[in-house]
């Protein structure tokens, strides 16, 4: 399957947040990435089920939610309800995982589980047969525009190989400085799937969503998994 990019909108221009996810819709994304921050499970606030609510009916394209919040099992419904189509939630935050992941399930929605870079790929192994998405993070969450880790690529390697090998459904997706020159590293690795905040927004959203495509598509070839 082909590389998906997901823009983040959290690096749109809040003043005029419909134009951009229209622009980023009509340049091909794949899915609409939006990163909902509390203040506690990392420090800055962000956006809620409201913002969902309201860009849900601007565009066609997937809403991907991506929870760093503290009890993410209280923010299912909520989110279920405003219109998304993925919720994916860390392992690292205080719910019972698997509970979180069987009530995204039942609200309609596709869960996934997300790693923080210092967290083992070996830590959502128990949770890989019950989800379709497993987001690595090449930042540690919390900001936009942070510098890509290298040091994440084994772990994006190790899941690659034990989804291949155990057939699961499972999309790999990557957040965290993704731009046109790490993004064919992450392709390279094994991911399906990735997200891009200032690699894509706020300007000249179609040229950089071609070029990080472009890019990502180089480094998938050079694996040899097209
Ligand atoms: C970081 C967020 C990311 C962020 C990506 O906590 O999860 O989705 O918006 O932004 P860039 O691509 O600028 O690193
Ligand atoms: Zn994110």
């Amino acid at each position: 399957m082909a590389i998906k990019i997901a823009p983040s909108i959290l690096s749109a221009r809040f003043d005029r947040l419909g134009d951009q996810v229209r622009e980023a819709s009509d340049a091909g994304a794949d899915m609409l990435h939006i990163d909902v921050m509390d203040g506690h499970f990392v420090p800055n606030l962000t956006m809620g089920p409201a913002i969902v609510k309201s860009i849900r009916p601007l565009t066609k394209v997937p809403l991907d939610a991506h929870l760093m919040v503290t009890h993410p099992q209280d923010f299912v419904k909520a989110f279920a309800e405003a219109g998304v189509d993925d919720l994916t939630v860390h392992v690292e935050s205080d719910h019972d995982v698997r509970a979180t992941i069987r009530a995204i399930r039942d609200a309609g929605v596709s869960p996934g589980v997300v790693l923080n870079p210092a967290t083992p790929f070996e830590k959502s192994v128990p949770y890989l047969g019950d989800v379709d998405l497993l987001l690595v993070m090449t930042v540690h969450p919390g900001f936009s525009g942070q510098a890509f880790r290298a040091d994440v690529v084994p772990k994006i390697r190790a899941a690659r190989k034990y989804v291949d090998q155990e057939h699961l459904a499972v999309e790999i997706q990557v957040d965290g400085g993704i731009k046109v020159d790490t993004a064919p590293v992450v392709a390279e690795a094994g991911a399906d799937i990735l997200v891009s905040g200032s690699g894509i927004f706020p300007d000249r959203v179609r040229e950089n969503l071609m070029a990080l495509r472009q890019a990502a598509e180089k480094g998938r070839a050079s694996s040899k998994r097209i």
